[in-house]
């Protein structure tokens, strides 16, 4: 019985090891269904009010939100899981958000669609400004 713990340990530890490089191999994809990330259920914080430029934009990647803000200080929050297929957007060029899954490319001012195959706007969100924090929540 003495030598079997050490074989358990082994097989335990090789399967850790293996473990870490399955789950990269499934966020990776990220079109796969059950790996897609969850839309937002409650109220973020998302970062200081003073990381969006007017007329710029900032991609909160943890979070799925992509906040914009117009020439007259208006701020936007768009959820940033693609209507297409639900892929998560990785990419921001400007105010213009691009999907790493099929290409489709959205105007994060407006929420529209600039490139197929996605048809359907970015899903909008509530954002507002707490003690100079900004806070993104699902829209009522
Ligand atoms: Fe984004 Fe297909 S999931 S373009």
């Amino acid at each position: 019985m003495s030598a079997r713990p050490a074989a358990s340990r082994r097989t335990v530890l090789k399967g850790a090891a293996l473990t870490p490089v399955a789950g990269l191999g499934l966020s990776a994809c990220g079109g796969g269904g059950d790996d897609r990330a969850a839309p937002l259920s409650g109220p973020v914080e998302l970062g200081p009010e003073s990381e969006v430029a007017e007329g710029g934009a900032k991609l909160y990647r943890d979070h799925n939100v992509v906040v914009s803000r117009s020439g007259d200080g208006t701020l936007k929050a768009y959820d940033t899981l693609c209507t297409h297929a639900g892929c998560p957007i990785n990419k921001l060029d400007g105010t213009r958000l691009i999907c790493p899954c099929h290409g489709s490319e959205f105007d994060v001012t407006t929420g529209k669609v600039l490139r197929e195959p996605a048809v359907a706007p970015l899903k909008p969100l509530a954002v507002e400004v707490k003690n100079g924090t900004l806070v993104a929540r699902p829209q009522a």
